[in-house]
């Protein structure tokens, strides 16, 4: 069911509560990368366009201890964000109290304000109490009580129930989705629910155990899926095949050996490896067809999986791809997923789609990511949302 976005509110004049997943990496107060932040101007600066006082709320890190607190501040997040803006961003060192409710009721229209790490409220007086991440009833009806019309355009988020996401909504007479949200409901949401076929899902990364929700839901969904990245080798061992010192999960064997069994020849993997020494960019490697030798370990796809796997996907009407192929961290086993990525940069008749931290690094790194139809903020919520689970954050967004 369609849900209400945030071009169906009425906005000037009100005090608009957003949530936002700024959940950036951040060392020394230095942010690494700001694509969530990039990716939620849109919905900010519609809002304070139509004459909204904006009200951003947003974890960052996770928060067991007093301690933890400083490193995790959002202040260089409203730093980032008033200069991706270029106009002022008030930032307000703490989630509650009167020095926060001042500075909302100062807001003219069209003023952005961001408050303190919302998962500041987990420790209190030195206590692990999460107020925030346990769905706080209270706090979710305070923070509700600071503005007029909720907004979530956290979708990374989306797979948490917590009081900024889940418990704001609870306590507002609607709750709409901003632009991002809704633009990775409608890729990730219709690619699962409703995708245009041919449709192939290209599964990589390296435990079977992280993926075996996706594997199983996009095995009933899509015409293909590609299998590479370190969980192969699991696949490998679970066919009787060698696999030398690669990566294996010895307990899932038998549950690579149910999957092949279930999937017959819908599940495609490489058919030939770069292999190393060591986990070492510089270390002696070669490539090898299906068996990995004794003394070596598989770190990349071969060509002759690129091959084969541009040949499954040539025909593709919608792609999703969760995983690297291999150690693109490291140059030398980086080239399957970067030919990988650039094969479905060339497929303009798809709508290709990636989702999860690991991918959505690997085609940023490798400069492939402008070329894809839709490059998913979810790490967790993205993979999630591609095992068909219902995500608390998107439930409870009101329907149109
Ligand atoms: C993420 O980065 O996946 C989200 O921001 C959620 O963060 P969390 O795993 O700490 O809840």
């Amino acid at each position: 069911m369609a849900k209400l976005t945030v071009e169906d509110l009425d906005l000037e004049g009100k005090k608009v509560l957003m949530r936002v997943d700024f959940n950036v990496p951040i060392k020394d107060g230095v942010i690494g990368n700001d694509n969530r932040i990039v990716a939620a101007l849109k919905t900010i600066q519609y809002v304070t366009d139509k004459g909204g006082r904006a009200i951003l709320l947003s974890h960052l890190g996770r928060i067991k201890k007093e301690e933890d607190k400083p490193a995790l501040s959002m202040r260089p997040v409203a730093e980032r964000l008033s200069n991706l803006l270029n106009k002022p961003v008030t930032f307000v060192p703490t989630t509650e109290g009167t020095q926060l409710e001042d500075a909302i009721n100062g807001l003219n229209n069209g003023d952005v304000l961001v408050m303190e790490n919302t998962r500041y409220e987990d420790v209190v007086n030195g206590e692990y109490v999460k107020r925030e991440s346990g769905n706080d009833p209270e706090l979710g009806k305070y923070w509700a009580s600071l503005g007029d019309v909720f907004v979530n355009d956290a979708f990374g988020t989306a797979h948490r129930a917590h009081a900024s996401n889940v418990g704001i909504a609870s306590n507002m007479p609607q709750a709409a989705a901003g632009f991002l949200m809704e633009k990775e409901i409608k890729f990730i949401g219709e690619a699962v629910d409703n995708p245009v076929h041919p449709f192939v899902a290209i599964l990589g990364g390296a435990k079977v155990s992280d993926k075996i929700g996706v594997i199983n839901n996009l095995l009933s969904k899509a015409d293909k899926v590609i299998v590479g990245g370190g969980m192969t080798y699991t696949f490998y061992a679970a066919q009787g095949m060698t696999i030398g010192n690669s990566l294996v999960e010895v307990d899932k064997i038998d549950l690579a050996k149910e999957i092949l069994d279930k999937a017959g020849d819908k599940l495609v993997l490489p058919i030939d490896s770069v292999v190393a020494k060591e986990f070492n960019n510089d270390a002696e490697h070669k490539i090898v067809e299906g068996n990995i030798p004794d003394g070596y370990m598989a770190l990349d796809i071969g060509p002759k999986s690129v091959d084969l796997f541009k040949d499954v996907l040539k025909d593709a009407k919608t792609v999703v791809w969760n995983g690297p192929m291999g150690v693109f961290e490291m140059s030398n086993y980086a080239k399957g997923t970067l030919e990988v990525g650039e094969f479905l940069g060339t497929l303009t008749d798809a709508t290709t789609i990636v989702g999860g931290g690991d991918s959505t690094a690997a085609v940023q790194q490798l400069g492939v990511g402008d070329r894809l139809t839709h490059i998913s903020t979810g790490g967790g919520a993205s993979l999630e949302y591609l095992e068909g689970k219902t995500l608390p954050g998107i439930a409870s967004i009101s329907d149109k």
